[in-house]
Parts: structure tokens; sequence; C-alpha cells
């Protein structure tokens, strides 16, 4: 089967770009399964709506993932836990509204979607691999595929992942930086891996961020109030073939920019 997973969904302009260009990319790639960091797809770029997240079922995303900005739109704490397409980092302290991971049957078989949250950069969850080590005991038996957004800031915590879930889980997707990079593999132990799967939003701004702003900021060295940038849209995301007996066969990177 195959599963498309698309990075970190960025403001009105990340909904409009998975609007535009989700369903030529399901029409094309046939995919049975997609995904979506949808942790900054509220319209202000910051956290998720229910409205946003409607418009990205809409478009044929089946499960979204989040991270850091999870609840930066302050009623999301009273829904989350009412929609099971939805996860939030698993890692956090159990008293976190939502649940941090959600299964789903594609073609007669359970795939588990896991959302951890990495520890440098963003010290918010609990050590996630040791969460790993503990779910993956917990689930295993009860699912055949599992598919790991971890979210997290730095390349050495994300390898680090790719490596100590090898054989265990299907794949490791890194979200959180948005920028995509080029070292999507398939590990020895047949599981699927890329470091980070990029952004979906803004073609032109510095993370999803307007450029004239964030150049402010570095050059003047003081808060600045970040709105999300106009213009061009572009799509970050990973195709993922996995074969029956749950190994990944391909890997595949997509951006899709605006021109
Ligand atoms: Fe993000
Ligand atoms: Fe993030």
């Amino acid at each position: 089967m195959r599963w498309l997973m698309l990075g970190d969904i960025t403001g009105h302009p990340g909904v409009a770009a998975v609007a535009r260009y989700l369903p030529g990319l399901i029409t094309k790639h046939r995919p049975d399964l997609v995904l979506a960091n949808a942790e900054n797809s509220a319209q202000n770029g910051r956290g998720i709506t229910r409205q946003a997240a409607e418009r990205l079922y809409d478009a044929g995303v089946e499960i979204l993932t989040l991270g850091n900005h999870a609840f930066d739109q302050k009623d999301t704490a009273s829904w989350l836990g009412d929609d099971p397409r939805i996860v939030r980092p698993a890692n956090l302290h159990t008293s976190v509204p939502g649940q941090g991971y959600t299964t789903v049957k594609v073609k007669g078989k359970v795939v588990a979607v896991l959302n951890l949250i990495g520890p440098a950069g963003i010290p918010l969850g609990s050590n996630p691999f040791l969460f790993f080590d503990q779910f993956y005991k917990d689930i295993s038996a009860s699912c055949d595929f599992l598919f790991v957004d971890f979210h997290a800031e730095f390349t050495s915590e994300k390898l680090a992942m790719g490596w100590h879930a090898d054989g265990r889980a299907t794949a490791v997707i890194g979200t959180h930086t948005h920028v995509q990079t080029a070292d999507e593999r398939i590990l020895p132990g047949g599981t699927g891996y890329l470091t980070d799967v990029g952004m979906t939003g803004p073609r032109d701004g510095v993370l999803g961020v307007r450029k004239e702003t964030v150049i402010r900021k570095f050059i003047d060295q003081l808060p600045a109030k970040f709105d999300v940038a106009d213009g061009f849209l572009q799509l970050s995301g990973v195709l993922i073939d996995v074969s029956e007996s749950g190994r990944v066969t391909k890997i595949e990177r997509i951006q899709q920019l605006e021109q």
C-alpha cells in the first residue's frame, strides 16, 4: 500500500495549497492513506482550528498530526479529543487533551499513527525514545503497520529516532523545521525514513512567515509580530510504499512550487 504524508501545513496559504494540489496528487499517485502535519494550519499559522481541519479533510487528508503548536488556538483543547482523525504528540503529560495515536484500517490492515515530539529545542514532552519502546510493546500485537511523525528540531535526534525505531516502525517521518531534507532512505530493518518532510504553505516567506518581518527581526534584534506570508504556494510531501510484510519498498519526496 502507498501512503502520502504532507509536511507542516502553514496558515491559509497551506490549506489553499492542499486544496489546490492534493486532489491531483491523489489522482496521479493513488495513495491508500493521506496524512498531514497540521500544527500550523489555522488561518493565522498558529495551531489548528476545526474549520482548517475540515477543509483539509475535504481536500482528501485523512489523518492529521500536530506538534509544539498544537494548542496555540485557545479553544483547541475543548474539541481535540472528539476527533479520532487528529493526533497530538503522545509523549506529553497524560492530562493534556486529545490522543497521541490513532488507528485506521487501510486495505484490511490496521495502521497505527503515532505523533512524538523531540526534546532538543522543544522541551515539552517526556523522553520520546523510551516512550516509543513502551508504545511499541503495547501496540505492536494489535496493528500491522506503524507510522511515526517525529516532530523535532534537530537532525540528530530525528536520525537517531529513525535508527532506534528501524524494523519496528514502518516509517519515521520528521516534521517541524519547515525545510525539506534530501535524505529519504530505507533503513536496513525496512523502515522508511526522512529527516523532515518540509512545509506546505507560502513559497516565498521564511518558514511560512513574511520574509520582511523576519529579516527586520534579525537586523533589529527586537521581538516582532509574525504574519503568514502571501503570494505563491508550495506543497511538500513524501510518498511511502509499504509491502505486505511491512517493509518499505520505496520512499520518494514531493515538492510542488507554484510558478
Ligand atoms: Fe510547523
Ligand atoms: Fe513545530
